[in-house]
């Protein structure tokens, strides 16, 4: 039995998955083998054809985002969004009695979906500067099947330390699942781990079209694996995840105009964070700004509630994280537009004159 045979629950090994009438057969000219309507609906572009059942993993997808990550097609997985992919990992892996780690405070979908599933989740905190407290990692990572990692770290906006990451990576070589999610990697891009996934078997990577490609409503988002992983994921993913206008639209933003433009926006985003940062940091309340790769910063100020009602007020939605490990008084605020920025900072300059 090799290294992953051992991760894998013995149910998820024998199961044979549901064999859809789509990956039966992909050719023909009469399409009588999946009790769709045959009638198409009167519609174009993105949303004609939509009587028939999509691909299982689309090709053209599948091909667009290889080409965008640098890996070979049979490394990557399309789902609906990153939430779908640790949905798909934790089932495919994690048995009731099994483990996963996360490092809070971070992305709280790791521990949520683990303990939908009835997995236990332990947390080893991030230490001051948001670093990760190494030995405890990698005892807790020993124990686990699967280890949450995310970088840059939603929500203190650091990315990890390149060797830190290696270390966790040869500590647990055959024995526990890496995943490094980079939801917001289009914002540092050469703190991608992506030129790690040949060399370290048990490492898996998770991306989205919801950040910088500006796509949440879209649902789309990638596991990017070694292709014996993304073979057992492939069991556990239902067999018609993707709708064809999210397959039509996702492959248009990786077609090289889509990745201009989401690269000029990236670039608005980055000067208007750091002109937002300084303004941050002229208030009184405010007592830190975090610095931040990704698209939004994370703030300590003087009373978290009462900031929040106030901007809620006038209009301005933040987000409270004071109830996160280490977080109290602390406020994430997305880098949006300028002119929203303006709105936000002049609310806040209110605010500071009332307090
Ligand atoms: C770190 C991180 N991972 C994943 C997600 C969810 O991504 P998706 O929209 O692809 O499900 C988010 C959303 O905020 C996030 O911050």
């Amino acid at each position: 039995m090799n290294w992953l045979q051992r991760l894998t629950p013995p149910n998820i090994q024998e199961l044979v998955p549901y064999s859809s009438a789509r990956r039966e057969a992909s050719d023909g000219d009469v399409w009588l083998n999946a009790n769709e309507n045959p009638f198409p609906r009167k519609s174009k572009g993105a949303f004609a054809g939509l009587n028939r059942y999509p691909e299982f993993q689309p090709v053209a997808l599948l091909k667009a985002y290889a080409s965008y990550a640098g890996v070979s097609i049979d490394q990557v997985l399309i789902t609906r969004g990153i939430d779908e992919g640790l949905d798909i990992l934790i089932r495919s892996f994690c048995s009731a009695d099994d483990q996963i780690i996360y490092t809070p405070p971070t992305y709280g979908m790791y521990r949520i979906t683990a303990e939908t599933l009835g997995v236990q989740s332990v947390a080893t905190a991030l230490l001051p500067g948001w670093k990760l407290d190494m030995p405890q990692v990698i005892v807790e990572a020993g124990d686990s099947k699967i280890a949450f990692l995310c970088s840059p770290n939603n929500p203190t906006g650091n990315v990890l330390k390149r060797s830190k990451v290696l270390d966790i990576l040869e500590a647990t070589r055959n024995q526990t699942l890496i995943v490094l999610d980079e939801a917001y990697i289009e914002f540092v891009p050469e703190s991608s781990y992506v030129d790690l996934l040949s060399n370290y078997p048990h490492l898996i990577i998770l991306r989205t079209l919801s950040k910088a490609f500006g796509l949440a409503g879209l649902r789309c988002g990638f596991v990017l694996a070694n292709p014996a992983i993304i073979a057992i994921l492939k069991k556990v993913t239902p067999p018609y995840p993707i709708p064809i206008p999210a397959v039509e639209i996702a492959t248009a933003a990786l077609s090289a105009p889509g990745i201009a433009t989401m690269k000029s926006e990236v670039k608005l985003i980055q000067d208007t964070r750091a002109d937002l940062e300084a303004s941050l940091n002229t208030f009184s309340f405010v007592e830190w700004v975090a610095p931040s790769d990704a698209n939004f910063l994370l703030i300590k100020v003087k009373d978290a509630s009462e900031l929040m009602t106030f901007l809620q007020q006038k209009g301005i939605v933040i987000r409270n994280r004071s109830s996160q490990t280490l977080l109290e008084n602390c406020v994430r605020i997305t880098v949006g537009s300028a002119e929203e920025m303006e709105l936000l900072l002049t609310e806040m300059k209110a605010y500071e004159a009332q307090v």
